[in-house]
């Protein structure tokens, strides 16, 4: 297979058209066949469900060339049962999983010459998406819907890469107690734009946002979960109702166990204990592990003992151990890669 003449190595996290999309359409209570279409546009109705009450989930996962030139993803069952919680909170109809593993492995095959060579540090990102299609003028769900899976090649979603990022912790709430924090909705990020752009204004690469009853706990920001490493070594992350349950959170949290022999635990992060930590980082699908340097609270600085010029050493390992499993160097769990 013939390969795009992309710039791999300086790719950024944009949107670059690829040749196909996959698309099934929900009406009178069934979802159609699907297939797979060059037709990168939508035609829908004025009136929208989407378009009208925000009515859409989303997930977000990737495809790797491995170092023996395989094309796999990464537990994708997992987004497939996240867009299952997602959709029944919006009161949407859930896409069977089977099928969702199917349409992703069949557009990525497709885009075969979008999946970046191994070793270029970009991957393919993969864009499967719900939303509501039909008129919908009243407040209530929409009676017809579109699965659809778009998928572009990226490169590191912050810009400095592997730079220690500054971060602020916010002023804005992200989620509410028995919110939609935890499931992939575009309003929790339409709700985040303002934020995130007050935030690169002054300065920062991201909010910290805290709970929103009592603003004392962290919980995560606008795209990825947190994750600390205290001075003994220890990884924990926030526990909270109300953030996204990240794949590569509870993938890392197995990783530092049971690859690495370290203690992780999932569990309540108030803001006065950042001080204490060693090591900081942001995990996610397009954040991977990106390191954090700096927590700015109000004018407060927390510098992490990693500096603002290298990962720490635990989040490094982590890094390292993740990315080897996704691109094949290190043996997976069971199940975990899923081959095209
Ligand atoms: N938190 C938010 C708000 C996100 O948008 C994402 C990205 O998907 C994550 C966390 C990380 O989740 P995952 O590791 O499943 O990509
Ligand atoms: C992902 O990591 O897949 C996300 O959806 C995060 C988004 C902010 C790009």
């Amino acid at each position: 297979m013939e390969k795009k003449n992309i710039d791999w190595a300086n790719l950024g996290f944009g949107y670059i058209q690829t040749d196909y999309r996959y698309v099934s359409n929900y009406k009178n209570g069934a979802w159609d066949d699907g297939v797979l279409t060059e037709d990168a546009n939508v035609v829908i109705n004025e009136c929208a469900g989407v378009l009208q009450y925000a009515q859409t989930v989303f997930e977000g996962l990737k495809a790797y060339t491995t170092s023996d030139g395989r094309i796999v993803t990464f537990r994708p069952d997992l987004n497939a049962e996240r867009l299952e919680q997602s959709a029944s909170r919006l009161e949407m109809p859930v896409f069977p999983k089977d099928r969702f593993v199917e349409a992703v492995k069949k557009v990525v095959k497709a885009n075969e010459a979008y999946v970046p060579p191994f070793g270029s540090g970009a991957t393919l990102y993969i864009r499967p998406y719900i939303f509501g299609s039909n008129p919908v003028i009243g407040v209530k769900p929409a009676d017809e819907y579109q699965f659809r899976i778009l998928t572009t090649p990226v490169g590191p979603y912050f810009k400095g890469g592997a730079k220690p990022l500054t971060i602020r912790v916010s002023d804005f709430d992200r989620a509410a107690p028995h919110g939609t924090g935890h499931i992939k909705a575009g309003l929790n990020y339409a709700m985040s734009l303002h934020a995130i752009v007050d935030a690169h204004k002054q300065g920062y690469d991201e909010n910290m946002y805290l709970d929103a009853a009592t603003r004392t706990k962290v919980e995560e920001t606008g795209g990825a979960n947190f994750l600390f490493v205290t001075k003994d070594g220890k990884v924990v992350t926030p526990k909270s109702s109300s953030i996204l349950p990240s794949i590569t959170r509870r993938s890392l949290i197995y990783v530092a166990k049971e690859y690495l022999g370290l203690e992780a635990e999932e569990r309540e992060i108030y803001l006065d204990e950042l001080k204490d930590f060693a090591e900081c980082g942001l995990c996610g699908t397009a954040a991977v592990i990106s390191p954090v340097g700096k927590i700015v609270d109000h004018g407060k600085e927390i510098c992490f003992p990693s500096g603002m010029n290298e990962m720490g050493p635990v989040t490094k390992k982590l890094y390292e151990t993740l990315t080897g499993i996704q691109m094949g160097t290190i043996k997976a769990p069971e199940g975990w890669i899923v081959e095209i």
